[in-house]
């Protein structure tokens, strides 16, 4: 009986999420678009869409990103989806977006299997859009494989780095992804200025970006920062 309820409630949960969230995408505006992650209450599983993002630098980042008219998005590090959900409204031309997160990570704490069916939403007007979500460690040599043979020939336009925020751990994702970034495409990496215990982005930042033309996003008061290699 109590399986039977929760299974009833599931399938109101998202049907009133899924016309709530319709309802909200209904625009090409990037200052609107940058709002509904925020902005949107569902039910249950699909409550929350959400980005741990400094305003001034996710619209600047957004801006960056779809002036280059990527067709091909990696990002790791999904949590509540409000990045997944930018990049996915903010680029009309994308053909594949995936998603990389670890169920429990650390920085976050993934998402549930049911969030798929959610995510999927975001490219509901986009027959062309394919979108695919790898639910585990970015680290792993087979999570590697398994983003390739999802590319198939083709190389990332444009990755996300917002996932393990230690030194090895940024370190790690950057040298395992960036070798399947195409020259001319955009590596972003979050938290390059955060100072909170066990953030080191900003460490691994100060190394890298010596090597490539970069940019810093910084919001007047931030205390996040967004970094961007030009490869
Ligand atoms: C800060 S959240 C991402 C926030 C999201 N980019 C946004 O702003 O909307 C970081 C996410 O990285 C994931 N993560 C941490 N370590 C990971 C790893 N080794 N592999 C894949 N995902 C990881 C966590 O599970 C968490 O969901």
């Amino acid at each position: 009986m109590r399986d039977f309820r929760k299974k009833i409630f599931n399938i109101l949960a998202w049907w009133v999420s899924k016309r709530k969230l319709l309802r909200l995408m209904d625009t090409q505006d990037l200052d609107m678009i940058l709002e509904i992650p925020n902005n949107f209450t569902g039910r249950g599983f699909y409550s929350r869409i959400h980005a741990e993002q400094d305003p001034f630098e996710i619209r600047e980042l957004a801006k960056l990103v779809s002036s280059k008219n990527p067709k091909v998005i990696v990002e790791i590090g999904t949590y509540k989806g409000g990045t997944l959900f930018i990049w996915t409204r903010t680029n009309p031309l994308a053909e594949l977006i995936v998603s990389i997160d670890l169920p429990g990570g650390q920085f976050g704490g993934g998402y549930d299997i049911q969030r798929e069916k959610l995510y999927r939403l975001f490219s509901y007007d986009r027959p062309n859009l394919r979108m695919e979500f790898l639910r585990g460690n970015s680290h792993l040599i087979e999570t590697v494989t398994k983003l390739k043979k999802i590319l198939g020939d083709r190389l990332i336009d444009f990755l996300y780095i917002d996932a393990d925020h230690t030194f090895d751990g940024v370190k790690t994702d950057f040298e395992l992804y960036a070798p399947l970034v195409r020259k001319g495409g955009l590596i972003a990496f979050h938290d390059i200025y955060n100072m909170k215990p066990n953030h080191e982005v900003r460490l691994f930042w100060k190394k890298i970006k010596q090597n490539y033309h970069h940019r810093e996003i910084l919001g007047p008061a931030t205390k996040t920062g967004t970094g961007v290699l030009f490869i």
